[in-house]
């Protein structure tokens, strides 16, 4: 496959991004995926969706016996408009109302429940392999994708995630209190990392990226040059080729 950047890379490549809520994966991950002329795969949208979908339903998002009972009724679907993942239930595009703080705490109940974690797994690995992509979540590097050839595991402190966390919401013109937020981030954290499937750690072979005091576009500018270095890495020097004929 031939990527926006030339001939660097001849077949697939994946880039995994893990990292607890609010440390800039998917910011980084979308603007590192353009740059490089990547596909952008946000899972959390689709543990997102799931969570909607389970409080829609009017299902306690925290049960995982109705949480299950859920799946075989949600018809979850990734479409790009744009070049812009977009998250569909059904015929509805829930790309902003799976963005809301409840939506977020339901994302994370929904993603402790190994049916959903199995139901989001094979979707995910598909749409990976049908192209060059950078994927951001909890469990890429280690469960999702383990053969990632690029692992960035990016942190950030929690404040500085309640930070940027209420920013945005201000910008949405949702004003929540920064005590709250960073309440939320620290039980997200807390959850995600410490579910028994698939908790949220960084994989062996990961990179440690932390963004506090980085802006985003530092940080995707950073994944791009290790990516680029990975890539520049496995191309065959031209005495090895010699020695070959
Ligand atoms: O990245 P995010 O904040 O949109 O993710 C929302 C929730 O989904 C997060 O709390 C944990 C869950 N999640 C997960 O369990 N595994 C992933 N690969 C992505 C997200």
């Amino acid at each position: 496959m031939k990527t926006a950047w030339g001939d660097c890379l001849s077949d697939i490549m994946s880039v995994a991004i893990d990292g607890p809520s609010g440390a800039g994966k998917s910011t980084a991950a979308r603007t590192a995926a353009a740059a490089l002329g990547f596909a952008y795969i946000d899972t959390g949208a689709m543990y997102r969706a799931v969570g909607l979908a389970v409080r829609r339903a009017g299902k306690d998002t925290a049960d995982p016996e109705e949480v299950a009972a859920c799946l075989p009724g949600i018809h979850l679907a990734l479409r790009y408009l744009s070049g812009v993942q977009h998250v569909f239930l059904g015929d509805e595009d829930v790309s902003e109302a799976i963005r809301t703080p409840e939506a977020s705490l339901a994302a994370s109940d929904v993603g402790r429940v190994p049916a959903v974690r199995t139901f989001l797994l094979g979707a995910q690995r598909e749409l990976a392999l049908r192209q060059s992509s950078v994927l951001d979540g909890r469990d890429i590097g280690t469960v999702v994708l383990p053969d990632a050839r690029v692992k960035i595991f990016l942190t950030a402190s929690a404040e500085e995630r309640a930070d940027r966390r209420c920013r945005e919401l201000r910008a949405k013109g949702l004003d929540e209190s920064y005590n709250n937020v960073l309440a939320d981030i620290r039980r997200r954290d807390e959850q995600d990392a410490n579910r028994p499937i698939a908790p949220l750690r960084p994989a062996d072979d990961s990179i440690p990226l932390d963004s506090t005091g980085m802006s985003p576009h530092e940080v995707a500018a950073e994944i791009v040059r290790l990516v680029r270095l990975a890539a520049a890495a496995e191309r065959p020097q031209s005495n090895e080729i010699g020695e070959v004929i």
